[in-house]
Protein backbone atom coordinates (compact mmCIF):
# COMPACT_ATOMS: atom_id res chain seq x y z
CA UNK A 1 0.00 0.00 0.00
CA UNK A 2 1.34 3.38 -1.17
CA UNK A 3 1.49 6.00 1.60
CA UNK A 4 -1.29 8.02 1.15
CA UNK A 5 -3.57 5.25 0.21
CA UNK A 6 -2.56 4.09 3.70
CA UNK A 7 -3.10 7.18 4.87
CA UNK A 8 -7.13 7.42 3.50
CA UNK A 9 -7.56 4.05 5.02
CA UNK A 10 -6.70 5.81 8.52
CA UNK A 11 -8.95 8.56 7.73
CA UNK A 12 -11.90 6.41 6.51
CA UNK A 13 -11.23 4.21 9.23
CA UNK A 14 -11.92 7.49 11.33
CA UNK A 15 -15.12 8.67 9.95
CA UNK A 16 -16.52 4.72 10.00
CA UNK A 17 -15.39 4.46 13.64
CA UNK A 18 -17.03 7.83 14.78
CA UNK A 19 -20.71 7.39 12.62
CA UNK A 20 -20.78 4.20 11.26
CA UNK A 21 -20.64 5.84 7.76
CA UNK A 22 -17.89 3.67 5.06
CA UNK A 23 -16.16 5.50 2.69
CA UNK A 24 -16.98 3.28 -0.49
CA UNK A 25 -14.23 3.32 -2.96
CA UNK A 26 -16.56 5.36 -5.20
CA UNK A 27 -16.75 8.32 -2.72
CA UNK A 28 -13.01 8.27 -1.93
CA UNK A 29 -12.55 10.87 -4.29
CA UNK A 30 -14.15 13.44 -2.75
CA UNK A 31 -11.76 13.19 0.76
CA UNK A 32 -9.78 15.69 -0.72
CA UNK A 33 -11.70 18.21 -1.89
CA UNK A 34 -13.92 17.94 0.97
CA UNK A 35 -10.73 18.01 3.32
CA UNK A 36 -9.55 21.06 1.24
CA UNK A 37 -10.80 23.76 3.91
CA UNK A 38 -8.64 21.92 7.04
CA UNK A 39 -5.47 21.66 4.74
CA UNK A 40 -5.20 25.38 4.10
CA UNK A 41 -6.24 26.31 7.79
CA UNK A 42 -3.39 23.74 8.74
CA UNK A 43 -0.73 24.83 5.89
CA UNK A 44 -0.65 21.25 4.29
CA UNK A 45 -1.21 19.81 1.02
CA UNK A 46 -2.24 16.11 1.41
CA UNK A 47 -4.02 13.09 3.73
CA UNK A 48 -0.57 12.00 4.70
CA UNK A 49 0.22 15.31 6.18
CA UNK A 50 -3.24 15.46 8.07
CA UNK A 51 -2.14 12.21 9.47
CA UNK A 52 0.41 12.85 10.97
CA UNK A 53 -0.71 15.89 12.50
CA UNK A 54 -3.80 14.04 13.52
CA UNK A 55 -0.89 11.38 15.77
CA UNK A 56 0.19 14.42 17.70
CA UNK A 57 -1.30 14.17 20.75
CA UNK A 58 -1.82 18.16 20.94
CA UNK A 59 -3.89 17.71 17.74
CA UNK A 60 -7.54 18.80 19.77
CA UNK A 61 -10.42 18.53 18.11
CA UNK A 62 -9.09 17.65 14.80
CA UNK A 63 -10.13 14.35 14.35
CA UNK A 64 -13.88 15.35 15.00
CA UNK A 65 -13.14 18.70 12.33
CA UNK A 66 -11.78 15.78 9.94
CA UNK A 67 -15.26 13.74 10.78
CA UNK A 68 -17.61 16.77 10.13
CA UNK A 69 -16.26 17.94 7.00
CA UNK A 70 -16.21 14.40 5.05
CA UNK A 71 -20.31 14.01 6.35
CA UNK A 72 -22.65 14.71 3.11
CA UNK A 73 -25.27 16.79 5.12
CA UNK A 74 -26.98 17.60 2.16
CA UNK A 75 -30.17 18.39 3.17
CA UNK A 76 -33.68 21.26 2.20
CA UNK A 77 -37.13 21.71 3.15
CA UNK A 78 -39.92 19.39 2.36
CA UNK A 79 -36.92 16.94 0.57
CA UNK A 80 -39.47 14.44 -1.54
CA UNK A 81 -42.47 16.39 -1.38
CA UNK A 82 -44.55 13.70 -2.89
CA UNK A 83 -43.37 11.83 0.29
CA UNK A 84 -43.90 14.42 2.76
CA UNK A 85 -47.44 15.48 1.63
CA UNK A 86 -48.43 11.87 2.66
CA UNK A 87 -47.79 12.97 6.38
CA UNK A 88 -50.89 15.60 6.34
CA UNK A 89 -53.11 13.45 4.10
CA UNK A 90 -52.67 10.41 5.87
CA UNK A 91 -50.00 8.94 8.17
CA UNK A 92 -50.25 11.91 10.94
CA UNK A 93 -54.62 11.86 10.65
CA UNK A 94 -53.92 7.79 11.64
CA UNK A 95 -51.80 8.71 14.57
CA UNK A 96 -54.08 11.25 15.71
CA UNK A 97 -56.53 8.55 15.88
CA UNK A 98 -54.28 6.41 17.49
CA UNK A 99 -53.24 8.85 20.12
CA UNK A 100 -56.60 10.86 20.86
CA UNK A 101 -56.63 10.05 24.82
CA UNK A 102 -53.75 11.29 25.14
CA UNK A 103 -53.41 14.20 22.40
CA UNK A 104 -49.32 13.78 22.23
CA UNK A 105 -47.61 13.49 19.48
CA UNK A 106 -43.90 12.72 19.30
CA UNK A 107 -41.36 12.39 16.43
CA UNK A 108 -37.50 11.76 16.28
CA UNK A 109 -36.22 12.78 13.01
CA UNK A 110 -32.32 10.73 13.28
CA UNK A 111 -29.59 12.33 11.13
CA UNK A 112 -31.38 15.64 10.66
CA UNK A 113 -28.67 17.43 9.53
CA UNK A 114 -29.17 21.50 9.45
CA UNK A 115 -32.75 20.90 10.74
CA UNK A 116 -34.76 21.36 7.77
CA UNK A 117 -36.00 18.31 7.98
CA UNK A 118 -37.55 19.12 11.63
CA UNK A 119 -38.55 22.58 10.83
CA UNK A 120 -40.84 20.87 7.58
CA UNK A 121 -42.86 18.69 10.29
CA UNK A 122 -43.54 21.69 12.51
CA UNK A 123 -44.93 23.64 9.84
CA UNK A 124 -46.89 21.53 8.79
CA UNK A 125 -48.63 21.31 12.51
CA UNK A 126 -48.10 24.64 12.26
CA UNK A 127 -49.84 25.27 9.29
CA UNK A 128 -53.27 22.94 10.88
CA UNK A 129 -52.71 25.21 13.80
CA UNK A 130 -56.75 24.55 14.44
CA UNK A 131 -56.79 21.05 13.91
CA UNK A 132 -54.13 20.42 16.37
CA UNK A 133 -54.99 23.01 19.25
CA UNK A 134 -54.65 21.04 22.38
CA UNK A 135 -52.17 18.52 21.04
CA UNK A 136 -48.71 18.19 22.34
CA UNK A 137 -46.56 18.27 19.66
CA UNK A 138 -42.55 17.07 20.10
CA UNK A 139 -40.24 16.92 17.67
CA UNK A 140 -36.42 15.94 18.03
CA UNK A 141 -33.88 15.94 15.74
CA UNK A 142 -30.56 13.81 16.23
CA UNK A 143 -27.43 14.56 14.22
CA UNK A 144 -23.48 13.26 14.49
CA UNK A 145 -22.81 16.68 13.22
CA UNK A 146 -21.89 19.09 15.93
CA UNK A 147 -21.35 21.65 13.43
CA UNK A 148 -24.86 20.89 11.64
CA UNK A 149 -27.00 20.80 14.89
CA UNK A 150 -25.51 23.79 16.13
CA UNK A 151 -26.66 25.46 12.75
CA UNK A 152 -30.74 23.49 13.51
CA UNK A 153 -30.37 25.07 16.72
CA UNK A 154 -29.90 28.58 15.72
CA UNK A 155 -33.42 28.09 13.28
CA UNK A 156 -31.07 30.78 10.78
CA UNK A 157 -31.05 29.93 7.39
CA UNK A 158 -29.48 32.05 4.40
CA UNK A 159 -31.84 33.28 1.34
CA UNK A 160 -29.84 30.39 -0.75
CA UNK A 161 -31.27 27.76 1.65
CA UNK A 162 -34.77 28.97 2.78
CA UNK A 163 -35.79 28.98 -1.08
CA UNK A 164 -34.88 25.13 -1.69
CA UNK A 165 -38.16 23.62 -1.03
CA UNK A 166 -40.16 26.32 0.46
CA UNK A 167 -42.76 29.01 -1.92
CA UNK A 168 -42.92 32.66 -0.98
CA UNK A 169 -45.81 32.27 1.06
CA UNK A 170 -44.54 29.58 3.61
CA UNK A 171 -41.05 31.62 3.52
CA UNK A 172 -43.11 34.52 4.49
CA UNK A 173 -45.22 32.63 6.94
CA UNK A 174 -42.67 30.81 9.21
CA UNK A 175 -39.45 32.81 8.65
CA UNK A 176 -38.69 36.55 9.80
CA UNK A 177 -36.05 38.32 7.39
CA UNK A 178 -32.71 39.67 10.08
CA UNK A 179 -29.40 40.95 8.72
CA UNK A 180 -28.03 37.53 9.77
CA UNK A 181 -30.57 35.87 7.36
CA UNK A 182 -33.97 33.83 7.63
CA UNK A 183 -35.08 33.17 11.04
CA UNK A 184 -37.47 30.13 11.87
CA UNK A 185 -40.77 31.81 13.86
CA UNK A 186 -41.31 30.96 17.50
CA UNK A 187 -44.88 29.46 16.71
CA UNK A 188 -42.52 26.49 14.51
CA UNK A 189 -39.64 26.87 16.64
CA UNK A 190 -41.58 25.52 20.10
CA UNK A 191 -42.20 22.48 18.91
CA UNK A 192 -38.79 21.20 18.16
CA UNK A 193 -35.32 20.37 20.20
CA UNK A 194 -31.86 19.20 18.79
CA UNK A 195 -29.25 17.12 20.13
CA UNK A 196 -26.13 15.83 18.65
CA UNK A 197 -25.58 12.08 19.25
CA UNK A 198 -25.36 9.08 16.83
CA UNK A 199 -27.95 6.70 16.10
CA UNK A 200 -26.24 3.52 16.80
CA UNK A 201 -24.73 4.11 19.80
CA UNK A 202 -25.84 5.27 23.58
CA UNK A 203 -29.46 6.31 24.80
CA UNK A 204 -32.14 7.26 22.47
CA UNK A 205 -33.03 10.69 22.67
CA UNK A 206 -35.98 12.40 24.74
CA UNK A 207 -38.81 9.85 25.85
CA UNK A 208 -39.20 6.63 23.32
CA UNK A 209 -40.90 5.02 21.95
CA UNK A 210 -41.55 7.42 19.58
CA UNK A 211 -44.76 7.64 17.22
CA UNK A 212 -43.10 8.47 14.25
CA UNK A 213 -39.35 8.35 13.22
CA UNK A 214 -37.74 9.81 10.35
CA UNK A 215 -34.19 8.34 9.37
CA UNK A 216 -34.23 9.59 5.47
CA UNK A 217 -30.65 9.59 3.39
CA UNK A 218 -28.73 8.34 6.25
CA UNK A 219 -28.65 4.51 5.94
CA UNK A 220 -27.30 4.68 2.48
CA UNK A 221 -23.53 5.27 4.14
CA UNK A 222 -24.12 2.51 6.66
CA UNK A 223 -22.26 -0.94 5.67
CA UNK A 224 -25.00 -4.26 5.46
CA UNK A 225 -23.98 -5.02 8.76
CA UNK A 226 -23.85 -1.53 10.34
CA UNK A 227 -27.59 -0.24 8.43
CA UNK A 228 -28.80 -3.90 10.28
CA UNK A 229 -27.91 -2.03 13.87
CA UNK A 230 -28.97 1.18 12.89
CA UNK A 231 -32.76 -1.00 12.07
CA UNK A 232 -32.51 -2.78 15.37
CA UNK A 233 -31.79 0.75 16.92
CA UNK A 234 -34.46 2.59 14.92
CA UNK A 235 -37.14 -0.47 15.87
CA UNK A 236 -36.49 -0.51 19.70
CA UNK A 237 -37.91 3.55 19.04
CA UNK A 238 -40.90 3.38 17.41
CA UNK A 239 -44.30 2.94 18.95
CA UNK A 240 -45.63 -0.56 17.76
CA UNK A 241 -48.35 1.05 15.87
CA UNK A 242 -45.80 3.34 14.64
CA UNK A 243 -43.93 4.54 11.79
CA UNK A 244 -40.88 4.86 10.10
CA UNK A 245 -40.22 6.87 7.19
CA UNK A 246 -37.04 6.29 4.58
CA UNK A 247 -36.03 8.68 2.50
CA UNK A 248 -37.49 8.15 -0.99
CA UNK A 249 -36.12 4.89 -2.90
CA UNK A 250 -34.98 3.33 0.63
CA UNK A 251 -36.70 0.28 1.88
CA UNK A 252 -36.67 -2.02 4.54
CA UNK A 253 -37.29 -4.78 1.94
CA UNK A 254 -34.09 -7.42 2.17
CA UNK A 255 -32.38 -5.36 4.91
CA UNK A 256 -34.27 -6.28 8.31
CA UNK A 257 -37.11 -8.14 9.23
CA UNK A 258 -38.21 -5.71 11.68
CA UNK A 259 -40.45 -3.34 9.77
CA UNK A 260 -42.23 -4.24 6.81
CA UNK A 261 -44.05 -1.92 4.34
CA UNK A 262 -47.49 -0.46 5.22
CA UNK A 263 -50.02 -0.86 2.38
CA UNK A 264 -49.62 2.02 -0.93
CA UNK A 265 -47.22 4.20 0.99
CA UNK A 266 -44.01 4.11 -0.21
CA UNK A 267 -41.25 5.14 2.08
CA UNK A 268 -43.30 4.63 5.11
CA UNK A 269 -42.78 1.22 7.50
CA UNK A 270 -44.24 -0.81 10.63
CA UNK A 271 -42.52 -2.46 13.37
CA UNK A 272 -43.44 -5.79 13.24
CA UNK A 273 -44.08 -6.69 16.78
CA UNK A 274 -42.16 -9.84 17.79
CA UNK A 275 -43.99 -13.17 18.61
CA UNK A 276 -44.75 -13.32 22.76
CA UNK A 277 -42.63 -15.80 24.46
CA UNK A 278 -44.38 -19.74 24.07
CA UNK A 279 -45.14 -19.60 27.85
CA UNK A 280 -47.13 -16.29 27.78
CA UNK A 281 -48.70 -17.42 24.35
CA UNK A 282 -50.92 -19.77 26.41
CA UNK A 283 -52.31 -16.77 28.80
CA UNK A 284 -52.59 -13.81 26.50
C1 LIG B 1 -27.67 13.41 3.71
S1 LIG B 1 -28.04 14.02 5.31
C2 LIG B 1 -29.80 13.75 5.37
C3 LIG B 1 -30.52 14.80 6.17
C4 LIG B 1 -32.05 14.65 6.20
N1 LIG B 1 -32.43 13.46 6.91
C5 LIG B 1 -32.63 14.65 4.80
O1 LIG B 1 -33.00 13.58 4.31
O2 LIG B 1 -32.68 15.71 4.18
C6 LIG B 1 -27.43 12.68 6.34
C7 LIG B 1 -27.16 13.12 7.77
O3 LIG B 1 -26.95 11.95 8.58
C8 LIG B 1 -25.98 12.28 9.55
N2 LIG B 1 -25.42 11.04 10.09
C9 LIG B 1 -24.55 10.20 9.48
N3 LIG B 1 -24.24 9.17 10.30
C10 LIG B 1 -24.94 9.36 11.45
C11 LIG B 1 -25.05 8.64 12.67
N4 LIG B 1 -24.37 7.51 12.88
N5 LIG B 1 -25.86 9.13 13.64
C12 LIG B 1 -26.55 10.28 13.45
N6 LIG B 1 -26.47 11.02 12.31
C13 LIG B 1 -25.69 10.55 11.32
C14 LIG B 1 -25.00 13.15 8.80
O4 LIG B 1 -24.21 13.95 9.66
C15 LIG B 1 -25.92 13.97 7.90
O5 LIG B 1 -26.25 15.20 8.49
Amino acid sequence: MEASEASHQIIADLLEARTGQHLTESRRWRVNSALAGIFRQHGISNVDQLVCLLADPVSGDLAQEVVEALLNNETYFFRDKPTFDQLPGEILPELASRRKDVRRLSIWSAGCSTGQEVYSLAMLFAEQAERWQGWTIDIIGTDVSHRAIATARSGLYSQFEVQRGLGVTQMLRHFDETPRGWLVRDDVRRMVRFAQGNLLTGQHPGRIPFDLVLCRNVLLYFDRQVRGTAFARLSGAVMPDGFLMLGAGETVVGQTDRFVPTSRRASFFEPVTPPLPAALQKIA
